[in-house]
């Protein structure tokens, strides 16, 4: 099965695509953590989108599509995969139908996170994440079971994004609605967007998203 989950900054899109993965086995393709970490190696990538993505911006549909096909194409991709991030363009969203026309696969389901963008700087700025496992948590939303302690790993480092306060969002959620929020009748026609209420409570979002899936 292969899925996208589209909202805007801070809808929960990569906390339920972890669940998803680790449930379903499906692969979670996060083209904001694929950038961070070619920002973390220093590779020509991440020197390219370093400052684009402390802008808030959105980087070069030419350097996401030629990642993302090549992440596709990868074996642990085949069995089905979970889009968090991508696609964020009109043109991004063609050349996700052209690659996976040519591989022979197809999108199953499309899944808004519908949220007030009011609740969306809350639970931005107060996110965190474990540095070992990338696990992530918020100051009020989900803290660790025990306070600076991974749940997962244990591990006593977290990290913050720089792209995490208030006056980035304002560029975030401006490239959101007039970049990404016009795939939604997009993909409207194509027959396969589904909205879930993304203000719901973690787990009731999962649950809003197994149904659909359950259906798919
Ligand atoms: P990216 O990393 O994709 O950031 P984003 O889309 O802004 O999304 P976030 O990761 O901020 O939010 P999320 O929806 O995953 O929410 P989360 O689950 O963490 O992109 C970063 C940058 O990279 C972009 O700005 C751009 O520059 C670049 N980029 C990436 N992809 C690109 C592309 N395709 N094209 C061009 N540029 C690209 O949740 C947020 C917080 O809320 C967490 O702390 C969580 O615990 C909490 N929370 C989650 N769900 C709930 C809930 N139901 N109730 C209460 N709290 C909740």
């Amino acid at each position: 099965m292969n899925i996208i989950l589209l909202g805007p900054p801070g809808a929960g899109k990569g906390t339920q695509a972890q669940r998803l993965q680790n449930d379903l086995g499906l692969v979670q393709l996060s083209t904001g953590d694929m950038l961070r970490a070619a920002v973390a190696s220093g590779s020509a990538l991440g020197q390219k989108a370093k400052g684009i993505m402390e802008a808030g911006k959105l980087v070069p549909d030419e350097l996401m599509v030629g990642l993302i096909e090549s992440r596709i194409g990868q074996p642990d991709a085949a069995k089905g995969f979970i889009l968090d991030g991508f696609p964020r363009t009109e043109a991004q969203a063609a050349a996700l139908d052209a690659m996976l026309a040519k591989s022979g696969k197809k999108l199953d389901k499309v899944i808004e996170m519908d949220v007030d963008e009011a609740a969306l700087t809350e639970r931005v700025v107060g996110r965190f994440t474990c540095a070992k496992c990338g696990t992530g948590y918020h100051n009020k939303f989900k803290r660790p079971k025990v306070d600076g302690i991974c749940d997962v790993c244990g591990s006593k480092e977290f990290t913050r994004r720089k792209d995490d306060n208030a006056d980035t969002m304002k560029t975030r959620m401006a490239a959101y609605r007039a970049q990404t929020e016009p795939l939604l009748p997009y993909y409207r026609a194509e027959g396969i967007l589904k909205k879930v209420d993304g203000m719901a409570a973690m787990d009731e979002v999962y649950r809003q998203i197994r149904a659909v899936l359950a259906g798919a």
